[in-house]
């Protein structure tokens, strides 16, 4: 099942100046993120604005039916973070429910999970 990796493209991080930037903090990791996902079957990509997590952006989520999803922030756009999102986006869509071991978290996540949100009951 596909895991998808919704990206919140209105986030900007402290110091952002319209006056300088073209693109938000957001676009850029979305555009990074997208990047990395390139290709791969398991993990697709949307953008959304603000998930309302403003005060700790940049904000992603990683979703899929049935699984549990994870909202996560405080990333700074670049490969590295969406590289590790990609990886973790990829372990979520071969899990059964949506858990991924620590073991085998990606390094540019550790630090960023704001918050876990069990699925629906009736999605189970
Ligand atoms: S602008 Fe990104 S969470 Fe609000």
């Amino acid at each position: 099942m596909t895991t998808t990796i919704t990206i919140c493209d209105t986030c900007k991080l402290e110091g952002w100046d319209a006056a300088t930037s073209d693109q938000t903090d957001g676009e850029r990791l979305a555009a990074d993120i997208e990047r990395a996902a390139q290709g791969n079957p398991d993990v697709q990509t949307r953008r959304h604005s603000c998930l309302m997590g403003c005060s700790h952006g940049c904000n992603i989520a990683i979703q899929a039916d049935g699984k549990l999803t994870y909202v996560m922030g405080r990333f700074e756009p670049g490969a590295e973070a969406a590289e590790g999102i990609v990886e973790y986006a990829t372990k979520h869509a071969a899990s059964e429910k949506g858990q991924v071991p620590f073991r085998e978290w990606p390094q540019a996540v550790k630090g960023h999970f704001v918050s876990r949100i069990p699925t629906l009951p009736n999605a189970d």
